[in-house]
């Protein structure tokens, strides 16, 4: 769409294969990649920006050196923080991300006071938690990344399993991105068709648990996270918003009663259009759903928690 400006913090392998999917797929008119290593986002930059030569739109691609390069974007997609090193304990992890969110947060307000802010940052849930607090903004406007992304996984095991489908299976993920994430057989669907009458009960239960491993097994893999699916994940996801789209997608907000919780994010399928979340869809959970939804809640509850220990939000 001509005129739309889509920032991007982090100009790691995630950042970057978001800007060149935005970039092929001609999303929007102008990228800005911003990193604290400078270099890499210039280069990145100019390599993705080459590559829009041949893209249907020619988007341009430019790098930030500062943060108050990322002026007036319609999107921020946050993609920083560092993975855990060492014997950096996970406490130590979240204090140093919420950190990078704090300063990455403030030029946001000051440069892009109107965007749309995508998180993409782990651990996601509390990520996105921490940036809305920051932003203080309205929690329609601030949007984690997970469930698009869980939700092609699942979908992809789905497709390997049935062996057909290919891009007509759509999945649904709640809770948390992580250890707690909910796949959600029982409304997800190949060509329409409910899953349940496609695969046996123990054929599901492996394509919940491959799901559930998806992130960790490209990892074991590359030794490095995922990126081309969180890349496109995230171009569907601004392309959503650009347009006006108001797609259903599964993805971390801040809940306001909804689902029986609030002050905290977590995955719950939203309408996700220009004004970002333009709706919270309340499913009508099972028990046994409803039991995991609750983990879910708690395990990410346990890390604002940390937060609030360590004196964070002080
Ligand atoms: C993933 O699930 C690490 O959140 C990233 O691949």
């Amino acid at each position: 769409m001509v005129g739309r400006r889509v920032g991007i913090v982090g100009a790691g392998m995630v950042g970057a294969t978001a800007a060149y999917s935005l970039v092929m797929t001609g999303t929007c008119h102008q990228v800005i990649l911003y990193d604290i290593a400078t270099d890499v986002a210039k280069g990145k930059a100019i390599d993705i920006g080459q590559s829009a030569c041949y893209s249907l739109k020619g988007t341009v691609v430019e790098a930030a050196e500062e943060i108050s390069g990322l002026k007036n974007c319609d999107i921020v997609v946050i993609t920083a923080g560092v993975p855990r090193r060492g014997d950096m304990t996970r406490a130590d992890l979240l204090m140093i991300n919420a950190g990078i969110m704090k300063d990455i947060v403030e030029g946001i307000k000051t440069y892009s006071p109107n965007a749309i802010i995508l998180c993409v940052s782990n651990p996601l849930d509390v990520m996105t938690y921490v940036i809305q607090k920051l932003t203080g903004w309205d929690r329609q406007r601030v949007i984690g990344m997970a469930g698009a992304l869980d939700g092609a996984r699942m979908a992809y095991q789905i497709q390997q399993k049935v062996g057909y489908g290919s891009g007509q299976t759509r999945a649904m993920i709640l809770g948390e991105h992580g250890q707690h994430m909910i796949p959600y057989p029982e409304i997800s669907a190949v060509g329409g068709v409910p899953l349940e009458q496609l695969v046996t009960k123990k054929d599901m239960e492996h394509i919940i648990a491959r799901t559930k491993e998806g992130g960790a097994e490209i990892v074991k893999y590359l030794g490095t996270s995922a990126y081309y699916a969180p890349g496109r994940s995230v171009s569907v996801m601004v392309e959503a918003i650009l347009n006006d789209s108001r797609i259903v997608m599964p993805s971390s907000v801040v809940l306001e009663g909804e689902y029986g919780y609030q002050d905290v994010a977590v995955g719950v399928p939203i309408v996700l259009g220009a004004k970002g979340v333009q709706e919270v869809i309340e499913l009508a959970l099972d028990n046994e759903m409803k039991k995991q939804f609750s983990a879910s809640v708690d395990a990410i509850r346990e890390n604002i928690e940390v937060l609030h220990v360590k004196g964070f939000f002080d």
